[in-house]
């Protein structure tokens, strides 16, 4: 732990109005939530091309399905960690907090954040393929491939490989990479786009970028300052409130 940059970053935070947090799968794997790459990854055993695809999806919805009915019951047994509760916390220190997630679990906003950005969607939410009709959870979920009133297939909201990203979570996403202070990446292997652009957005307006990770990662070399260690172990300690040295963080 590189103790004098995590002075900077306290200063940094210290001195700043606006926060980003854009966040990844590592800020829910305290919470249970499997990652999809690295060690014990979810796409290091499933293929996405058959379970995050539309063809396939209307190939084989029963398949795709059941991977989400499990999914759905992993993430309504999980609970917000440590990570997403400093996250939350900082909305009592900075005039404007804003999350940008990649996640699909709710977590954030179980949490207590309350401006969330969510740029894959959200598993608790779910539409008709063809009139467009949202049904939250109250889809009958002992159906094999839950059906709307109108006959169509209900999926998911979730974005797929090859979907366009909601657009105005998208553009309100940049506005706010943009004009950021700082800019916390967390969780992130920051290789699927267009969701990783947020981190140029940000670089370019001159933001000052801090990477919390467990290891390095392709953005690492964006960061003004990185610190490797579990997002619920170091964000607690790097948001907190009293300027206490950065010793034992790790
Ligand atoms: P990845 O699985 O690609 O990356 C997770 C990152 O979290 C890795 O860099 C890990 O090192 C890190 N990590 C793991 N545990 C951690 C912990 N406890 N604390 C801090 N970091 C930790 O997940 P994403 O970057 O979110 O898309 O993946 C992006 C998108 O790819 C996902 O949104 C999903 C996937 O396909 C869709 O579903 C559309
Ligand atoms: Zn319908």
């Amino acid at each position: 732990m590189n103790d004098e940059k995590f002075q900077e970053a306290k200063e940094k935070i210290n001195n700043a109005s606006s926060i980003v947090f854009f966040t990844g799968a590592g800020v829910s794997a305290e919470s249970g939530i499997a990652t999809f790459r690295g060690v014990d990854g979810i796409w290091t055993k499933l293929k996405p091309e058959e379970l995050a695809n539309f063809d396939n999806f209307l190939k084989n919805p029963e398949m795709v399905w059941a991977w989400y009915k499990y999914r759905k019951e992993v993430v309504n047994e999980s609970k917000p960690n440590p990570a997403h509760l400093a996250i939350a916390e900082a909305q009592k220190r900075f005039t404007e907090v804003t999350v940008i997630t990649q996640n699909i679990d709710n977590l954030h906003r179980r949490a207590g954040s309350k401006t969330v950005y969510e740029l894959h969607g959200n598993i608790q939410r779910n539409y008709c393929v063809k009139c467009g009709t949202f049904y939250n959870n109250d889809i009958d979920i002992e159906d094999k491939v839950p059906k709307c009133k109108c006959g169509g297939l209900i999926r998911p909201d979730i974005v797929w490989f090859g979907e366009m990203l909601p657009e105005s979570e998208f553009e309100l996403s940049e506005i706010a990479s943009r004009n950021c202070d700082i800019f916390v990446i967390v969780g992130t292997s920051g290789v699927v786009y267009p969701a990783a652009n947020m981190i140029f957005y940000a670089k370019e307006s001159g933001a000052y970028i801090i990477e919390v990770n467990i290891e390095r990662t392709e953005v690492s070399y964006l960061a003004n300052a990185s610190f490797f260690g579990k997002a619920g172990t170091v964000l607690p300690r790097l948001l907190e409130l009293d300027d206490n040295s950065g010793q034992n963080l790790l």
